[in-house]
C-alpha cells in the first residue's frame, strides 16, 4: 500500500541540522519511507494524498529507559538518593505486580499517557513478575506502538519481599523469549538484569549465554549515583570498573545494548562502550530528581558513543520526551557554563537527533524520514503557539519547548495511524 502524506516535515538525518521542507511530500509504502520530495515525482501524482496542511510532521519519540512498573509513582517520593529511594519507595511498589489485575491497571494507564505524549517506541523495565510481564507485552502488541520490555531479573542484594529464586528467574526469562520472541514485529523482550547489584555472578552469567543464545538484546543501569558505584566496586573487586562487570558476563554488547545514565562513566568505560557499540541513554530528569548529578552529554559525542534518551519514570517525573530534550539541553548548558564555555553545549537539531534517530536505531531504521525509515511520525498542530512569523525550526523549537500533547494531532507507528489505547 502507497500513501502520500503532506505537510511541513522537519528531521535530522545528522544532529548538526534540520533538514527542513515546507510544504513537502513524504513517500510511505509498506509502512517504510520511500523517500521525501518538495514536488511530488510526476509517477505518483495520480495517488491519493493524505494532506496535514500547515502541520508540521516530525518523526515519533523513541524513550529508551523507563519503568512501566513505577508508573504510580511518577512525580512524587523524590526526597532519597538512589539506593533509599529503591528500598523504601520503589521494591515495595513493584512488589504489588505479583497481582495481576493491579499490574493491567498500571500498565493500561501507562501506555495511554505515552501514546498522549507521543512516544512512539520505548524500552522499559516491567518487575520480576512473569505473569505481569506477559500481560504487559500483550497490552503493547494491542496498543499499535512499538516496544521492548523486559521482565527484570533480581536474585540478590534485596528485600526477601521482592527476590527470586535464581534457577526461576532464568527460567522465566527464557519463557518469555520463546514465546515472544516472533510473536509481533514491534513488541520484544529484552533482558534485564536490574543492575549489577541485584543479581549473582551466577544469574549475570547465565543471562548473558541466553542473550546470546536468542540473539536477544539486553538493558540496565550503569554508573548512576556515587553510592552505587562503590558498592559495585565492593561487591566485585575483580572488575576494573562497573561496565567492566557487565562484560565479563557477555552483557556489555555481545547483543545490542543499553545502559541507561552513565553519568558517572570513567574513560575506561567509555571507552569499551564505544568499542562494543553499547548505547548509552542519558536521562536528566531522572539523574536530577533522584540526585543523581549531571551526565556529561558532550564526552560521549565526543567520543562517538550512541545516545538515546529516557523519561526513566519513576525516576523522572516527565513522561514526555520533548520535555525530557529541554533538559538535556539545559544540563548541558551547565557543562558549557561551568567549563568556560570549553564544552558546547547541545543544539536543538544534535537534542532531537538523539530522541529520534539516535534511540530509534535500537528498533532498527527508526527516527528518520530517510527512505528505508518505518514511517513513525507525530503530526503537530501547533496554531495557537504560532501565532506570528515564525521558521518552521522556531516551530519545533517551540512546540518542544512549550508545547504539550494537545498540539500532538496523530502517531504513526510503521505506516499505521495508531489510535488511544482502548483498554
Ligand atoms: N538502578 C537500579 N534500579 C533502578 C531504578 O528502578 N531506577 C533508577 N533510576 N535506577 C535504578
Ligand atoms: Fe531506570
Amino acid at each position: 500500500m502507497i500513501k502520500i502524506i503532506k505537510g511541513n516535515i522537519v528531521f535530522t538525518p545528522t544532529p548538526d541540522k534540520f533538514t527542513v521542507l515546507p510544504h513537502g511530500h513524504i513517500l510511505v509504502s509498506d509502512g517504510k519511507v520511500k523517500g521525501v520530495y518538495q514536488e511530488l515525482p510526476r509517477e505518483y501524482r495520480n495517488l491519493a494524498i493524505t494532506d496535514y496542511g500547515d502541520r508540521l510532521i516530525i518523526p515519533g519519540m523513541n524513550d529508551l529507559h523507563c519503568h512501566a512498573s513505577q508508573f504510580k509513582h511518577v512525580g512524587m517520593a523524590m526526597d532519597k538518593e538512589l539506593i533509599p529511594w529503591l528500598e523504601n519507595y520503589t521494591f515495595p511498589e513493584e512488589a504489588k505486580f505479583q497481582d495481576t489485575k493491579y499490574a493491567e491497571k498500571i500498565y493500561q494507564n501507562f501506555i495511554k499517557e505515552i501514546w498522549k505524549q507521543g512516544t512512539t517506541r520505548i524500552v522499559v523495565f516491567a518487575t520480576v513478575h512473569k505473569e505481569s510481564t506477559m500481560r504487559l507485552l500483550d497490552m503493547f502488541i494491542n496498543s499499535g506502538l512499538g516496544a521492548y520490555v523486559g521482565k527484570v531479573n533480581m536474585d540478590n542484594n534485596c528485600p526477601d519481599y521482592i527476590r527470586e529464586n535464581s534457577a526461576d528467574s532464568l527460567k522465566d526469562t527464557e519463557d518469555i523469549i520463546i514465546k515472544y520472541q516472533n510473536k509481533s514485529p514491534l513488541v520484544k523482550p529484552i533482558i534485564t538484569p536490574r543492575f549489577a547489584p541485584s543479581c549473582s555472578e551466577w544469574l549475570l552469567a547465565e543471562l548473558g549465554k541466553l542473550g546470546q543464545k536468542f540473539g536477544i538484546p539486553v538493558q540496565s543501569h550503569l554508573s548512576e549515583n556515587k553510592n552505587e558505584v562503590k558498592w559495585v566496586q565492593k561487591l566485585f573487586p575483580d572488575a576494573d570498573y562497573y561496565g567492566d562487570v557487565y562484560r565479563q558476563y557477555d552483557l556489555f554488547g555481545a547483543t545490542p545494548t543499553l545502559m541507561a545514565h552513565c553519568s558517572l562513566s570513567s574513560e575506561e568505560e567509555m571507552k569499551l562502550m564505544k568499542e562494543n557499540n553499547v548505547l548509552a541513554v542519558h536521562c536528566p530528569t531522572s539523574n536530577l530528581n533522584v540526585g543523581s548529578g549531571l551526565m556529561p552529554i558532550r564526552r560521549f559525542m565526543d567520543r562517538g558513543i550512541k545516545l538515546g534518551l529516557g523519561s526513566d519514570l519513576s525516576g523522572g517525573h516527565l513522561p514526555s520526551l520533548m520535555k525530557v530534550m529541554v533538559y538535556a539541553i539545559q544540563t548541558s548548558k551547565i557543562f558549557w557554563a561551568n567549563s568556560e564555555k570549553q564544552m558546547d553545549f547541545l543544539t536543538n537539531s544534535e537534542a532531537f537527533f538523539i530522541a529520534t534517530k539516535g534511540g530509534g536505531s535500537f528498533f532498527g531504521k527508526v527516527g528518520s524520514f530517510e527512505a528505508g525509515y518505518d514511517f513513525d511520525a507525530l503530526i503537530i498542530d501547533d496554531e495557537e503557539l504560532n501565532y506570528l512569523d515564525y521558521t518552521l525550526e522556531e516551530r519545533l523549537e517551540r512546540f518542544i519547548y512549550l508545547g504539550d500533547d494537545r498540539h500532538i494531532l496523530h502517531r504513526y507507528v510503521s505506516g499505521n495511524l495508531i489510535k488511544k489505547p482502548d483498554f
